[in-house]
């Protein structure tokens, strides 16, 4: 049997990862070819064989769940022509954000809006054709093509400004939690996975549910919740989170970690550098890894070191990693194929 440094290196990877088959999650749906958070970006994303559909969840004023990665929703929608006089500041998350929010609209007043697509660089042809999907709508539609087409689509929600909307009397994880009850959804084996960026609201849902849970990290800083702690309590910043120990943590109250990408392979300067101990890390707890966001736009091609999507996906995989959160669910599921059909054939004696 001949050895060569590519089969040691994708053995390698299988050591480094607990799973099989990394997992293509589409980010915000198929939102590289349609406007994000729509149930047609969802339904391309399904039909291009994605495994989980991504929902970012905020709440209206009458407390239901809508797919929007804001809650200041005049950058995806038509709000701003429709409602302009609602127009108004507000403090998030320790920032001032001027615009049109989901918590001053019902939902009959939501369901009056049409989505835009929110980058300049993307199509903008469909602008103004879908309306904002509740999270109850997007279960249905994962449901209803689960059984059209006889495999397990999983939903991946994201809590979104948890700490801001329990201070407005919103609060987004009781709703989640009855919403995943009604359709069957809340417990261990539910295909779910249920994601934030801040700790507390995670630590809580632990509390509450069985349901796999995701800790969000970006590269640098502190969660928004933890910088609401008081002095002297312990907080558990971003950078914190990625040591041995902080993964430890991490791991008392959920199952993954959803790395920004640097985080694994990082850029410095300009230049790619070799995989961090994160993978293995996590791994070592036993902490799934779902890096994000894998983009096949010019503008984010420019920026991954490769050119290529598929050379970048093949290179988180390499590096071991669970899955991966996609803008562009197709180009990730075929690189994902390339890359079982290489290891497959690596591993042929
Ligand atoms: O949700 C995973 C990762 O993409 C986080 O970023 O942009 O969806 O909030 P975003």
């Amino acid at each position: 049997m001949s050895i060569t440094v590519a089969s040691l290196l994708l053995s390698a990877a299988l050591l480094l990862s607990p799973t099989q088959t990394p997992l293509v999650i589409a980010h915000r749906g198929a939102s590289g070819e349609l406007p994000e958070h729509t149930l047609a970006a969802y339904a391309r994303a399904i039909a291009q064989g994605a495994d989980y559909i991504e929902p970012d969840l905020v709440m209206t004023k009458d407390g239901y769940l809508i797919a929007r990665h804001e809650n200041e929703i005049g950058g995806t929608t038509d709000v701003a022509q429709k409602f302009l006089e609602r127009k108004s500041v507000r403090l998030i998350d320790g920032q001032y954000i001027e615009g049109w929010f989901s918590e001053d609209f019902t939902l009959s007043e939501i369901r009056s809006l049409r989505a835009r697509e929110r980058l300049p660089f993307r199509s903008q042809a469909q602008n103004g054709q879908f309306r904002v999907p509740t999270f109850d709508e997007v279960i249905q539609l994962v449901q209803a093509q689960s059984k059209a087409q006889n495999r397990t689509i999983g939903i991946y929600p994201e809590t979104k400004h948890a700490s801001y909307f329990r201070s407005i009397a919103l609060p987004l994880e009781p709703a989640l939690l009855q919403t995943l009850q009604r359709y069957g959804l809340n417990h261990k084996d539910a295909p779910v996975y249920i994601q934030s960026f801040e700790v507390s609201n995670l630590q809580a849902l632990r509390t509450q549910t069985s349901v796999r849970l995701v800790q969000l990290i970006e590269e640098s800083g502190m969660p928004a919740d933890q910088m609401l702690l008081a002095p002297g309590e312990d907080m558990l910043s971003y950078s914190s989170m990625i040591t041995p120990a902080g993964l430890n943590q991490v791991r008392s109250y959920a199952d993954g970690i959803g790395p920004y990408k640097r985080l694994i392979l990082p850029d410095a300067g300009g230049r790619l550098m070799s995989p961090t101990n994160l993978v293995r890390d996590a791994h070592a707890v036993g902490l799934q890894v779902h890096p994000w966001t894998f983009r096949s736009d010019e503008t984010y091609l420019h920026e991954n070191h490769f050119g290529d999507p598929s050379a970048e996906y093949a290179a988180f995989f390499d590096a071991g990693v669970d899955g991966v959160f996609s803008d562009f669910t197709a180009h990730a599921v075929a690189a994902r194929k390339a890359w079982l059909a290489q290891r497959d054939a690596a591993a042929q004696p």
